[in-house]
């Protein structure tokens, strides 16, 4: 069994036990790829009204990305764009976003956090919504990339007959990129763990 840390309060934690609980850690953090795996198959079979379910959907896009040449970073985005949909019914593209940031640039992360409204410029206009609530981005050096992930990648993946790559060939890219974080307030603590 465990060695498990004995305070109750954590003021009087000591640093024997943070060693247990950072060793613990370290494994578990292992496992992210794995539980992110697990969550995002949680769209599998939720069609929502659409062509596609969503973790089709998912795996479309990241398919899409995939053939066009993008690197391994921007095709996980692409991946996960959307797995805030089982916990953010109202927010989604928040999730996704707080899952990447610690492995992803801050043109990646800023893409995600935004997809919902560049990609509400393909429907919105349809439930009654402004189209064009992106345009309160422009100019912000963002703005492209965000508009282009929408239109090339997200917008066309709800195609039942579109190319959809199984997760295994996502699965090697994902762990890659989420072996360590590049930013984290927890990381120096992680660094001197590891050596
Ligand atoms: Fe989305
Ligand atoms: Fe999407």
């Amino acid at each position: 069994m465990a060695h498990r840390a004995t305070f109750v309060r954590m003021q009087d934690s000591t640093r024997e036990d943070w060693q247990a609980i950072s060793g613990e850690f370290v494994h578990f953090a292992g496992g992210l790829p794995e539980r992110v795996m697990a969550h995002l198959k949680l769209l599998e079979g939720d069609y929502g009204g659409f062509p596609v379910d969503r973790y089709t959907h998912s795996l479309q896009t990241a398919t899409r990305a995939l053939r066009d040449g993008r690197d391994d970073e921007y095709v996980v985005c692409a991946l996960l764009h959307d797995i805030g949909d089982t916990l953010g019914a109202f927010n989604h593209p928040d999730i996704a976003a707080a899952i990447l940031q610690p492995f992803v640039s801050e043109e990646n992360h800023w893409m995600v956090k935004h997809h919902g409204i560049f990609q509400g410029h393909y429907f919105f206009h349809h439930i009654g919504l402004d189209r064009d609530l992106r345009e309160q981005f422009r100019t912000h050096p963002h703005f492209d990339r965000t508009a282009e992930f929408c239109e090339l990648y997200d917008n066309p993946a709800f195609d039942p007959k579109g190319e959809t790559l199984p997760i295994g060939e996502f699965e090697p890219m994902l762990r890659r990129l989420m072996a360590q974080p590049r930013q984290s307030i927890y990381k120096k603590a992680l660094t001197a763990e590891a050596a």
